[in-house]
């Protein structure tokens, strides 16, 4: 009897996706989740905020008070634009980063995920360029891509986007024929990179946007969340209305299993994506918008925030400093002054890619950086996350990733590049998300 084969699953339904789907590809992340959840491995790879410090009690407490009191409402559909009481809230939250806007611009979204989907969907057309800087969030490249963008990416350095840059990426663009519909950008501990833009730059970056007639995308998760004193005034908050669209979210500092998140935009960009929001969701859930209107007006958010950001700060600290203790010269990182990440760049003849599979049989898991790029760059690139696991595990971690990287660099120096990359199988970076 013939030995049992392996099973080929072949998709009977090729041929007949539409053209878009070919831009869908599983993110580096997503990928490595089954891997880097097993506990014997120390995972720096995702970016979960650390849920286990909220005051579940507490909120568990509001859920159940607000079931028993407004349950009918709770439970019903509701605005497509989102429940005006926490469109007003948000006004509130956004000032705290110098955005001043009316409630009736804010448009809630389930996360600001779907605020990137939206944004996207009402100005992409195929082939329409997105400027987005280099490396970029990895969420948004999925989304460019299933709408068929062109990203061409613009370099930071650690004062984030660099002006010049962006100058020559449009000019570039242009000289191309082709059109520039937006800047997406991170501005405050940015992911991947840890960087955020300097004050300074964001008035720059923001007047050669409007020169050139590019809207700013101004993605802000984090922006409450720094380490060294107040916020950064957000590029929104430099008296443009018109020319901004800003995103924010709940997601990092309360509870990313909610999904909510919110688009603040021109009036008349409002109602195009309230209409596109209505087609995709009929509305963002009213039970969770309720929960995080009830969490901002009952409970200490902004002391929750503080919390949050003393548990950050001290991973951080751990893992900048075992960075600098443990890895071997010729490795750099960007020193993150808030959020989530440290951005690291190998010894040149590393693949960040190629040496993940002896990382995670080392028990640590890490995301290669070509994934964070469009375009296929970043092979010695790579992010580490401090935001969930605790200090002492955070230093195992780096301890792991420095053993793995001694161990590349020896394997390197011995066999050269060449036969390196043929023992170990090139790198070959996946289109679109990687
Ligand atoms: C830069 C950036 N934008 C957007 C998101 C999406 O956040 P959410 O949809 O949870 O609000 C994330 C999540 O990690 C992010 O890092």
């Amino acid at each position: 009897m013939a030995g049992a084969r392996p099973t080929v699953t072949f998709d009977a339904f090729t041929g007949r996706y539409a053209q878009r789907t070919a831009g869908m590809t599983a993110s580096e992340i997503r990928a490595l989740f089954a891997v880097a959840s097993r506990p014997e491995v120390v995972s720096l790879a995702g970016g979960m905020p650390y849920t286990t410090a909220l005051p579940l009690d507490a909120v568990g407490k509001l859920m159940s008070d607000l079931l028993a009191t407004r349950g009918a409402v709770a439970l019903q559909y509701g605005s497509g634009q989102g429940d005006p009481v926490l469109r007003e809230h948000i006004c509130e939250v956004m000032a705290l980063e110098g955005v001043l806007g009316s409630p009736d611009n804010v448009t809630v979204t389930v996360g600001s995920q779907q605020a990137l989907d939206l944004i996207t969907r009402i100005f992409i057309d195929p082939g329409d360029v997105i400027l987005a800087e280099a490396p970029s969030y990895v969420g948004a490249l999925g989304t460019f891509a299933s709408y068929q963008a062109d990203v061409v990416h613009v370099p930071m350095d650690d004062k984030g986007l660099v002006p010049e840059a962006l100058r020559s990426a449009i000019a570039e663009v242009k000289g191309s024929g082709r059109t520039a519909k937006f800047l997406y950008t991170i501005p405050n501990f940015h992911n991947p990179a840890g960087t955020s833009l300097a004050d300074a730059r964001r008035d720059e970056v923001l007047q050669i946007c409007v020169e050139a007639g590019l809207l700013v995308v101004e993605d802000n998760p984090y922006g409450l969340l720094g380490f060294e004193g107040p916020p950064t005034p957000a590029i929104r908050a430099r008296g443009d209305e018109e020319n901004v669209i800003y995103l924010g979210s709940f997601s990092k500092t309360f509870a990313p299993g909610l999904r909510v998140g919110w688009v603040l935009a021109p009036h008349a960009v409002r109602e195009k994506l309230v209409l596109a929001s209505e087609a995709s969701v009929l509305c963002p859930p009213a039970l969770n918008q309720m929960v995080v209107t009830e969490y901002l007006a009952t409970q200490d958010w902004q002391g929750q925030v503080e919390v949050f950001k003393g548990i950050y700060q001290e991973r951080r600290d751990a893992m900048l400093g075992a960075l600098s203790s443990m890895m071997p010269a010729g490795t750099t990182w960007t020193h993150p002054t808030g959020g989530f990440y440290v951005w690291a760049t190998l010894p040149e003849g590393l693949d960040a890619k190629v040496m993940q599979p002896r990382a995670i049989t080392a028990r640590v898991a890490y995301v290669p950086g070509i994934g964070f790029y469009a375009d296929g760059q970043g092979k010695r690139e790579l992010r580490l996350s401090y935001c969930f696991p605790e200090p002492a595990r955070i230093e195992e971690g780096v301890r792991r990733l420095a053993g793995v990287v001694e161990a590349e660099l020896e394997l390197l120096a011995t066999f050269g590049p060449t036969l390196t990359d043929r023992v170990l199988g090139a790198s070959t970076p996946s289109p679109g998300l990687a």
